[in-house]
Order: structure tokens, then C-alpha cells, then sequence
């Protein structure tokens, strides 16, 4: 059986996780699974009810339901961690203005998967700005392995999937090898020079080096904040959906030549990012729940350019936290 804990259980994106999670989703084979809700004191009478919502879809393989505030208790001995609890940003804020409040709630949680997860747990920190976020759950669980650390980037890397696929004429499956590199925010850098679409170069298939340039990289790198335009609130379903993709990916042997985008510890990378960065990188799996940076990967000019400031920008948001959360 696996123990998997979410955080924010009672927001909008846990609506949706919750659910997929219990139907079996986030493994290619069926396992059995406790879940273990976990949200702020005070929000126990809603978690019950999402709870109830739980058990009244008679999941089969839904073993167990826990719920709590006590951090301690909700991430005893669990095996994946999906930290989604923390504030959404509203609009006209980017999402490094929610550091300071955001990050402390990844002191703890770091200190609670320290001392009672298993010691294999993976963890994908949700809560934004998840890459700095992530780097401190992990500086806090020192007891952990640092690679067992990701933030989210599969949800750029589902956007520019599916970008690259209307636009190329083309099913969203034939659209590979899309790396987002960098952070989670409006300076992540969508990879269009070795993303293919059918087994081509995209930019063989799309002959417009200049919309990749433009259009295609800030569609991506500003949808969150279209989406919180429009819709008034985060994105909260795709999100819950590249949530689950982000675990089943670690869970799936990757097919030969393809990764996912993951944004991971920089600790001895192979592109020569700085080490202690939580970075958006190609991973692959061999479906054990571990992953590889996968290497070799060819930046023109462009890419290089946005990538150092990508980096930059994580190095600002390491410098803002480093002397009161890490
Ligand atoms: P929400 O406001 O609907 O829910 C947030 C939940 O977090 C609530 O249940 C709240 O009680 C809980 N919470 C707040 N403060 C907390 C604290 N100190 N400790 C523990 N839990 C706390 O928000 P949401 O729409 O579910 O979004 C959650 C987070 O996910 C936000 O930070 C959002 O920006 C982020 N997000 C990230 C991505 C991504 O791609 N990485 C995508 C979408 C949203
Ligand atoms: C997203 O990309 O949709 C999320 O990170 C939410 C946001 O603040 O943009």
C-alpha cells in the first residue's frame, strides 16, 4: 500500500488531486492507497466532508483515509508528499511576491518529512513559488535524499505541449521531448530547439524561428496569470492533473529518447546551473520512483540567454530566504 499525504487538502487544486489520486492515478499499475489529508487548524470539519466525498465514490482501491492538522501525524511513514497548501497569488502579482509568506510553511512540512516519512518519500512542492519552496522543504529535511525533491514544472510543460500541438497541426502525443528549464514563473524557459512534433524538429515543422522567439515562450510563461484573468482564481484543475502526471512519470519507465520536465536539485547537474537551486530540467525514469537529469542537450544562443536569467532569478529568490528559512 502507498501513503500519500496532501497538503491543502481542503483548497481548490486538492478538489480535484484528491479525487484522481483515490481513483488509482498515479501509478501505471494498481496499488493500494491511504490517503492522508492535511490542511491548517480549524479546517477539520471541511476535510471530513471531503472525506466523506472520499468514500461516497466507493474507489476499490482507497484503503484508508486519515485527515489532521498535526503535521507530524499526517506525514507519518508516507511514501509521496504533494505539497499544495499554501496561498494562491491574485492578480497583477507574480508569484516570487508570495515568498516570504509562503515559505515558511515549508520550514515545517520540510521538518515533519524529515523526521516522520519514509525515508524514500518523494516529494512535489505545488505551493508557489514552488522551486524556492521546494529548496526549503529540502534544506529542512536533511535527513532525506535531496533528489527526492521536485517542484512542479509539468504543468508549463503540458501548456506548451498542447500549444505546440494546435499550432503544428498535430495530436498532443506527438508532441515530445518539451523541456521547461528554469524556474516556475515568468522567466521559465519553454524549450522549442530540441522539442520534436511527429519525430521532427519543431522548428522544422512550425518554419517561424520568430513566434518561438515571441509568442510561443511568454504564451507559456504568462498562462497562469491569463488564467487567474480570466477565471478569477488560479488554475486549480490542470494543475491537480500535472500533479498527478509529475508522480506517474517517476513511477513509468520513460520511453527511449524522451524525459519530462521536472524541476529538481542542481547539485551536480550536468549543464553547469549553480548547485542548490531547485531548476527545471529534463528527467528521466526507469519507473522505480528515482530519475536522471537527462545530458547533452543543445542550447543556440537564445536558449542560453534566457536560461542564465532563469537561473538568475532563482539565485534572487535563494538570496531573499537564505538567512531566515534555510
Ligand atoms: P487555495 O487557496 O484554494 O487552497 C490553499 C490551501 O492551502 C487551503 O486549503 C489553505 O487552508 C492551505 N494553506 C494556506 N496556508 C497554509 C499554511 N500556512 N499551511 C498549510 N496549508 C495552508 O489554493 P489552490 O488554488 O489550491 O493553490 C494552492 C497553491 O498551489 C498556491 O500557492 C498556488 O499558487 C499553487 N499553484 C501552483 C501551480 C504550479 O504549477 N506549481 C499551479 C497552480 C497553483
Ligand atoms: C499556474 O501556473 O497556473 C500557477 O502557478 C498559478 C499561478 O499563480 O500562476
Amino acid at each position: 500500500m502507498k501513503r500519500i499525504v496532501v497538503t491543502g487538502a481542503t483548497g481548490q487544486i486538492a478538489y480535484s488531486l484528491l479525487f484522481r489520486i483515490a481513483h488509482g492515478d498515479l501509478f501505471p499499475h494498481s496499488e493500494p492507497i491511504a490517503l492522508h489529508l492535511s490542511d491548517l487548524l480549524g479546517t477539520e470539519a471541511m476535510m471530513e466532508g471531503v472525506a466523506m466525498e472520499l468514500e461516497d465514490c466507493a474507489f476499490p482501491l482507497l484503503k484508508e483515509i486519515h485527515f489532521g492538522s498535526d503535521l507530524e501525524k499526517q506525514f507519518d511513514q508516507v511514501d509521496i508528499a504533494l505539497l499544495v497548501g499554501a496561498k494562491p497569488r491574485g492578480p497583477g502579482m507574480e508569484r516570487a511576491d508570495l515568498l516570504m509568506d509562503n515559505g515558511r510553511i515549508f520550514v515545517d512540512q520540510g521538518r515533519a518529512l524529515g523526521s516522520a516519512a519514509n525515508k524514500d518519500v518523494k516529494v512535489v512542492v505545488v505551493g508557489n513559488p514552488c522551486n524556492t519552496n521546494c529548496l526549503i522543504a529540502m534544506s529542512h529535511a536533511s535527513t532525506l535524499p535531496r533528489q527526492n525533491f521536485h517542484a512542479m514544472m509539468r504543468l508549463d510543460q503540458n501548456r506548451a505541449q498542447a500549444l505546440l500541438a494546435r499550432k503544428g497541426s498535430a495530436e498532443v502525443e506527438e508532441v515530445k521531448r518539451l523541456t521547461i528549464w528554469g524556474n516556475h514563473s515568468a522567466t521559465q524557459v519553454p524549450d522549442f530547439v530540441n522539442a520534436t512534433i511527429k519525430e521532427k524538429k519543431a522548428l522544422d515543422v512550425i518554419k517561424d524561428p520568430s513566434w518561438f522567439q515571441g509568442d510561443f515562450i511568454e504564451t507559456i510563461q504568462k498562462r497562469g496569470a491569463a488564467i487567474i484573468a480570466a477565471r478569477g482564481k488560479s488554475s486549480a484543475a490542470s494543475a491537480a492533473n500535472a500533479a498527478v502526471e509529475s508522480v506517474r512519470s517517476l513511477y513509468t519507465p520513460t520511453p527511449a529518447g524522451e524525459w519530462f520536465s521536472s524541476a529538481v536539485c542542481s547539485d551536480g547537474n550536468p549543464y553547469g546551473i549553480e548547485e542548490n537551486l531547485v531548476f527545471g530540467f529534463p528527467c528521466r525514469s526507469k519507473g522505480d520512483g528515482n530519475y536522471e537529469i537527462v545530458p547533452d542537450l543543445e542550447w543556440d544562443f537564445f536558449l542560453k540567454e534566457k536560461i542564465a536569467v532563469t537561473q538568475k532569478e532563482l539565485i534572487s529568490e535563494r538570496v531573499c530566504v537564505e538567512k531566515e528559512l534555510l
